[in-house]
């Protein structure tokens, strides 16, 4: 009795063996046609438009800067029509989207606020950002001139430039942003020792 009932379920381990592997390689030929972009019909490929908006990065210093030209006064009501329902209109932020100003002098206490003003380097990213990556869900709708404005918009509520100064691929590179010179390269000896009593994310009494 014993000795039957090891040899069934050694022929069911067996048998699970086989399934296992006729499936294994089954299964990796049914995978590689659900990637053709016509399989039964689904997905598409992006159109040349749709793919415009995310095949161009700006590097820090602008060189990639299309022509084009913006003020924070033509971003103003930009800002209003098609970022303020996430970003707040006061760019304050909301559960659905950051804020987009203020946090200046929070970066060395635990509660870091990280925004365009206090943390950002380069106004350059700011154009990168938007052109690529807002609205969201509407990504690459922008025109350079909107993308332009609205950045002039964000510079100026900053409090980077002047409401009537002109945003192009010529004075954009040019912003010092105040955060600029914010990161330090660090001797990791001037580091403050975690081990120390007291000490709490990064921060030592
Ligand atoms: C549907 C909501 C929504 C709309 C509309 C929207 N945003 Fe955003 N935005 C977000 C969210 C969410 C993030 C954060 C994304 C992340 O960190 O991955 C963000 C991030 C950003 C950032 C980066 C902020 C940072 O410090 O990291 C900028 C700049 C920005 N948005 C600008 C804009 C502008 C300009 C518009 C209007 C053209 C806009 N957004 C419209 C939701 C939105």
């Amino acid at each position: 009795m014993g000795a039957l009932k090891m040899r069934s379920s050694l022929s069911r381990f067996v048998a699970g063996v086989a399934a296992v592997l006729w499936i294994g390689c089954g299964f990796p030929s049914i995978g590689a046609q659900a990637q053709t972009p016509n399989y039964r019909g689904i997905g598409r490929s992006p159109t040349a438009q749709e793919t415009q908006a995310q095949d161009f990065s700006i590097s820090v210093d602008g060189k990639e800067l299309p022509p084009g030209r913006g003020t924070a006064r033509e971003g103003a009501p930009l800002f209003a029509q098609k970022c303020a329902g996430c970003h707040g209109p006061e760019l304050q932020g909301s559960p659905l989207g950051p804020a987009l100003m203020g946090g200046k002098g929070t970066l060395t206490t635990t509660r870091p606020v990280k925004t365009i003003g206090s943390y950002w380097s380069f106004a350059t990213s700011i154009w990168d950002y938007i052109n690529r990556a807002m609205p969201r869900n509407q990504e690459g709708t922008l025109t350079h001139d909107q993308v332009y404005a609205l950045t002039a918009f964000l510079l100026f509520r900053n409090q980077i430039i002047q409401e009537g100064d002109i945003m192009d691929a010529q004075s954009l590179p040019k912003i010092q942003m105040p955060f600029r010179n914010g990161f330090l390269p660090q001797r990791l000896e001037d580091l403050p020792d975690p081990r120390k009593r007291g000490c709490r994310i990064g921060h030592c009494p």
